[in-house]
């Protein structure tokens, strides 16, 4: 199998990162990991480029050489998709034009629902039964371009914002593979 080459955008913790690389080592699984794109130098999602040898590039999207610079080599590596994991910043406007349907994103909640941050804390607020995490392609607009896949967990009574973010990660990690192999089966 020929994989695509793919680009993981992070800002900090990068376990979903981690979770991609794990997939991405299987044989049947559609894509490589080509490098790894950080707005922060302290990132702790790093450490996993690092422990797999992956290169990693560091984002400062207000300098407009850099931004060109980035550019220039996720163009030169062919990258088929960009893949926001945990990626806290918003995407230049010319950024996203230029990789135009081929940059994705996972959110922690069952979107159109909960769309921006503090999600888990909303949800819990809101007394949900349900939530989960999205899949979705990036547009220029804030959590709301075309949904790829979600899934649906359990919102327990006794659940907090730390046992539901462990939760919802959980299935993140599944949901983001299970996205990339629909994209390219
Ligand atoms: C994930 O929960 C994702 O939904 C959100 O940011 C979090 C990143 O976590 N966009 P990690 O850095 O992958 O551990």
């Amino acid at each position: 199998m020929v994989k695509k080459n793919v680009c993981v955008f992070i800002s900090g913790t990068g376990t979903n990162l981690k979770a991609l690389i794990k997939s991405s080592r299987e044989y049947n699984f559609p894509i490589n990991i080509s490098c790894v794109v950080s707005n922060t130098i302290n990132a702790n999602g790093l450490n996993f480029a690092r422990m797999y040898r992956i290169p990693f590039y560091i984002l400062n999207s207000n300098n407009k050489l850099n931004l060109e610079l980035i550019l220039q080599i996720l163009k030169h590596k062919n990258i088929s998709l960009i893949c926001l994991a945990g990626y806290m910043k918003i995407l230049k406007k010319n950024f996203i034009s230029a990789f135009n349907g081929r940059i994705i994103n996972i959110h922690p909640s069952l979107l159109p629902k909960y769309k921006g941050l503090n999600t888990f804390k909303r949800v819990l607020i809101s007394k949900e039964k349900i939530t989960g995490c999205t899949v979705h392609y990036v547009n220029k607009k804030l959590d709301a371009g075309k949904i790829i896949l979600q899934k649906k967990i359990f919102v327990e009574s006794n659940d907090n914002e730390k046992t539901l973010k462990a939760k919802v990660q959980q299935a993140e990690y599944r949901t983001y593979s299970e996205s990339i192999i629909k994209i390219f089966k």
